[in-house]
């Protein structure tokens, strides 16, 4: 058995106001805590003790995991008083690991959403001994993140900040295999950055840090339309998830949840539990937390409607984040990324939404 420290100290900025009272990591998608997919997935692939490595809003995890048995680990916490980064983090929880110092320690952001073969990973690590192995996801468009070039036998010869002309397509995937005694390593009294410092340092010192190319499905839920694919992804069955509440399908729909029968849910939506869809309503790739309310002939694409929040008859909402407790009035047309704040109240009619004429 392994051992895994899942980082989830982070304030999620990008998704605020899903953020001010739920720490990213424990928003639901596809109906569980998003946590609950990574663990799951951790326990599938020989994880059975885990470390919290928390910051922001602590009480949240414990209230949604508990001592994890519910999920077949044993869950451990610790919290940072100051946030202390990626790398602080990690060296935060040291006392906790219960590994010997040349065992392998996995270490997860918690944001990602991955279909790769983590066994498959640790199992990479061991043959090659490494000191830390790094999953490689190979993304598209580069030139949002940090490349991470390797030469023919899989050796990472650099650490590369975002650029415009990336040089590879391979990309830190945040899911890494640690030697424990890389964790000793860590300066304990101040900020470290793993993505800065440790691994450019490991790599200038000779070190063998591996990189582990996996072109599994791959999603950094960072931002809103992130979050809302991640949800869809999971209810589709595009990722398959041991924790997904439910057969999949165009919908989730949880316990206590009304939609009418005139309603139309598609493109892999989520309804929270006790939440409901007014008559003629159509709610397309998008994330209803618990107890939201749509009206009866509301449009609602891509968005998400936060827990307890009202969004009136006739809305459309395209591309929007509600949040917690808002309410959003009759016959509001709301798009491009719009987000409307925790409790914040839009009367009726209020902002109209007219799409640019196409230029000539
Ligand atoms: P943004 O504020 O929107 O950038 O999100 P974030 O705060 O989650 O930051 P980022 O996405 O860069 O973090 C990557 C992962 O590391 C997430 O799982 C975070 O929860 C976690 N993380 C970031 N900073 C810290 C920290 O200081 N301590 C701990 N324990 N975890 C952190």
């Amino acid at each position: 058995m392994t051992e895994a420290v899942l980082l989830v100290g982070g304030k999620g900025t990008r998704l605020r106001p899903l953020t001010v009272n739920t720490p990213k990591p424990m928003l639901p998608t596809a109906g569980v805590p998003f946590l609950h997919h990574v663990l799951s997935k951790a326990r599938a692939a020989g994880i059975d003790h885990v470390v919290l490595a928390t910051s922001y809003r602590p009480e949240v995890f414990r209230d949604g995991i508990g001592d994890g048995s519910s999920l077949g680990l044993r869950v451990d916490y610790v919290t940072e008083e100051v946030p202390m980064g990626t790398g602080g983090g990690i060296r935060n929880v040291l006392d906790r690991l219960e590994s010997g110092p040349e065992d392998p320690v996995v270490i997860l952001n918690g944001d990602v959403l991955s279909g790769h073969d983590l066994a498959a990973q640790v199992a990479a690590h061991q043959a090659s001994g490494a000191e830390v192995t790094l999953h490689l996801s190979e993304v598209e468009d580069p030139r949002a993140f940090g490349c991470v070039p390797t030469d023919d036998t899989g050796r990472v010869t650099a650490f590369l900040e975002k650029t415009p002309t990336p040089v590879t397509n391979r990309i830190n995937a945040g899911c890494y295999v640690f030697k424990r005694r890389v964790i000793d390593a860590i300066p304990a009294d101040r900020p470290v950055s793993v993505e800065r410092e440790t691994f450019p340092g490991l790599v200038a010192s000779g070190a063998l840090v591996l990189g582990h190319v996996d072109p599994a499905y791959w999603l950094d839920l960072g931002t809103p339309a992130a979050y809302v694919r991640g949800s869809r992804d999971l209810v589709l069955g595009i990722l398959a998830s041991p924790a997904l509440p439910g057969p999949v399908g165009e919908s989730l729909v949880l316990e206590g949840a009304h939609v009418a029968g005139t309603a139309v849910l598609s493109c892999g939506t989520t309804v929270g539990a006790r939440a409901t869809v007014g008559a003629g309503s159509s709610v397309e790739g998008s994330v209803l937390l618990d107890d939201a309310v749509v009206g009866a002939g509301s449009t609602v694409r891509d968005s998400v409607v936060g827990r307890g929040a009202r969004v009136g008859a006739g809305v459309v909402l395209d591309g929007v984040v509600v949040g917690d407790g808002a309410e959003v009035g009759d016959g509001n047309e709301l798009a491009h990324g719009a987000r409307v704040w925790v409790d914040a109240r839009l009367p009726a009619y209020a902002i109209r939404f007219t799409p640019d004429e196409p230029s000539a």
